[in-house]
């Protein structure tokens, strides 16, 4: 099935069960795809172009290291301008492919076939593309939409239980920006990720990204969860995936909303967001240590007032309402202290229930 997207929509979406060749690029191709896709890959029938590169990418290799072997791989092949270079992984595979296609001959024309439910739901749709540095995570990229989104819910079969529900906390993101209550609730029971909840995020992200492609008012929107959430990702060393930071930083911003007066989350959302989250509770870092890596957000600004010798910072940071769609507030990073111990005692206390 072929999505609506809004017209001039920088890339086709496509999602599928299963993996239609015919979706590929006609003229010359290349692939980078993850050595566990491999066997589905070529069992579906699908094939293997010249100079493919197979490849493990764990998230701690997110770097500019990983990329610079392929593009000497490319250069010496040599790949031309008119080529397209198909990404078939996770959002790390998928993020640091369409940068080596941004960058390499100043960027050739890409296609992602997204075989994690996050990259289906969320990471390679958008054109964001990016690796990590020393400093903190995606810090170094491009924007630079892929020609064609094309997910097959058909890989999805082989992916451990955990990166499937690491994948729900980006679809219950996408509700809670809408404010959308029933749906974030019916997405925090028990039971299968339904597609048609894909469908749904998919739709709403290419209509915030279509008006806004480089993140200067709406799609900041698309952040929530992650200004709490990449700090606890990162403060753990990435024990927690990203989708998991993402579901604590949901409810972080839920607690942090109340505080800064807005109405609060009825505890008939929150008991269930922190029941689910609740067996992350050991991986969730002490506030000393997130408070230094909320300094060096990306979306840290400079206060205004703020001089050489008292700096202060604000980061944009995104509140849910319940109801209504979510606000955005610059606010300074010592207010998610408090969030950050409720959220912490929310996540106990549900453990103690279990
Ligand atoms: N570009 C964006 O807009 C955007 C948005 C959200 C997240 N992201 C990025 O996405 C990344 C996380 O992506 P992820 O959650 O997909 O993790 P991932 O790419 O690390 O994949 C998770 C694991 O599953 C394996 N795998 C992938 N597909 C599989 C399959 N079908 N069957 C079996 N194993 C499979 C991978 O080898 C890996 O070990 C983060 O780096 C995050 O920053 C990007």
């Amino acid at each position: 099935m072929r999505l609506a997207t809004p017209s001039g929509f920088a890339s086709e979406v496509f999602l599928l069960e299963r993996p239609d060749g015919d979706l590929l690029p006609e003229g010359p191709w290349t692939l980078v795809g993850d050595q566990r896709l491999h066997e589905a890959w070529t069992g579906a029938g699908l094939p293997v172009p010249d100079h493919a590169l197979w490849v493990a990418v764990p998230e701690e290799e997110k770097r500019l290291r990983t990329v610079i072997p392929w593009l000497e791989h490319w250069a010496g092949v040599p790949l031309h301008r008119d080529a397209t270079v198909v990404a078939l992984g996770g959002g790390v595979l998928t993020d640091l492919t369409g940068l080596a296609a941004s960058l390499y001959l100043r960027g050739v024309a890409w296609q992602v076939w997204p075989t994690t439910l996050l990259a289906m739901a969320d990471a390679a749709l958008g054109g964001k593309t990016g690796a990590d540095l020393a400093a903190g995570k995606n810090l170094v990229g491009a924007f630079h939409p892929p020609r064609r989104l094309v997910a097959c819910t058909d890989f999805l079969a082989g992916l451990p239980e955990r990166h499937l529900q690491n994948g729900r906390w980006e679809l219950i993101k996408t509700a809670l920006i809408q404010g959308e209550m029933t749906w974030a609730l019916d997405m925090l029971q028990e039971g299968p990720v339904k597609i048609a909840w894909v469908e749904r995020a998919l739709a709403f992200k290419a209509g915030v990204v279509h008006r806004d492609p480089r993140e200067a008012g709406e799609r900041r929107l698309l952040n929530l969860g992650h200004t709490l959430g990449h700090a606890l990702e990162a403060a753990s060393g990435y024990q927690l995936l990203h989708g998991e930071a993402v579901g604590l930083g949901l409810l972080g911003a839920c607690l942090l909303a109340e505080d800064q007066g807005l109405k609060p989350f009825p505890a008939s959302l929150l008991d269930p967001l922190a029941r689910r989250l609740a067996p992350l509770a050991p991986l969730v870092a002490p506030w000393r240590d997130c408070l230094p890596l909320l300094t060096r957000d990306k979306k840290a600004l400079r206060a205004a007032g703020s001089t050489e010798e008292a700096p202060a910072i604000v980061i944009h940071c995104i509140l849910p309402r319940p109801n209504e769609p979510a606000v955005q507030r610059a606010l300074p990073p010592q207010a998610w202290e408090a969030p950050h111990a409720r959220l912490l005692s929310l996540l106990h206390q549900e453990s103690l229930r279990a």
